[in-house]
């Protein structure tokens, strides 16, 4: 049998509903001339239905509901197209990489950075004078940078695969001497300079992170992941961030084998 991924399910839904709805519309049954909102109604339910057929997780049902009608509405304020195809670049440049990771942009606090900050000189630079660390993801690369204007003396990477937040990271971090960041893949970076790493991705990730982690990094360095367990692996530190999200800084340190 085949398996679908999510997006395919999410084209086969709005597709076979549009060929249903064309069908009806063929046949008369939004009038002479035909109503074209009830047709757009009719996609908005059918959409759903058919995701739901196909197994498709809970949101997405309220995507197909809301994407037909959104799209009319869209339609009668007459924009001019460029800027659909600007803000389809946008998104490409911002969430391209999403599509394949399942790893959305979104940005760890001052506070989270201030913690990690507080983590690393207390378990890593304690121990060694000149150590590497690497954020897993790095976006904006707020946090590199702001690790890095708190310890001059060590230093920082950052790996993004998406084109914009990585410029935009690539700015910000001018000027600053002990900050590296790439434009790439983590999947393909050799983990074993690394004293530190950090990520904040999301739960899919995980355990080939983990794999990875425990494969490439040298015992006693650690692994600190925002908010997102390693399933089975139970963390040897748990640190609380008083902030809006209530961060959980999960940290992992690695045993020889
Ligand atoms: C949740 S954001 C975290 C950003 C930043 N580390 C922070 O804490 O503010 C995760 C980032 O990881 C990036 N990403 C996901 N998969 C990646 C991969 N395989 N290689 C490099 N970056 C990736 C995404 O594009 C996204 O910008």
């Amino acid at each position: 049998m085949i398996r679908l991924g999510p997006l395919s399910k999410a084209l086969l839904s709005q597709i076979t509903a549009m060929a249903l709805v064309l069908a009806l519309l063929a046949l008369g049954a939004f009038g002479h001339p035909p109503a074209l909102g009830a047709a757009v109604v009719t996609q908005a339910c059918f959409a759903p239905i058919i995701a739901k057929v196909l197994r498709s997780d809970r949101w997405w049902l309220w995507i197909h509901t809301l994407f037909p009608i959104a799209v009319a509405a869209a339609s009668m304020l007459q924009i001019h197209s460029g800027w659909y195809l600007a803000a389809f670049l946008v998104f490409v440049l911002v969430f391209g990489p999403t599509v394949r990771s399942r790893v959305p942009l979104f940005l760890s606090s001052e506070r989270t950075i201030e913690a990690v900050s507080e983590l690393l000189a207390r378990e890593v630079f304690s121990r060694q004078l000149h150590a590497q660390v690497l954020d897993f993801g790095s976006g904006t690369g707020s946090m590199p940078i702001g690790l890095a204007r708190r310890h001059p003396q060590q230093n920082f990477d950052g790996i993004e695969a998406a084109w914009l937040p990585y410029l935009r990271s690539r700015l910000k971090a001018a000027g600053l001497s002990n900050v590296r960041l790439m434009r790439g893949d983590f999947w393909s970076l050799d983990l074993s300079p690394y004293m530190a790493v950090y990520a904040f991705l999301s739960t899919e990730p995980m355990p080939k992170l983990w794999q990875k982690v425990c494969r490439e990094m040298q015992p006693g360095s650690i692994f600190i992941s925002n908010s997102f367990r390693v399933p089975g692996v139970d963390p040897s530190e748990i640190v609380h961030v008083d902030d809006e999200r209530e961060t959980e800084l999960l940290v992992y340190r690695i045993k020889p084998d």
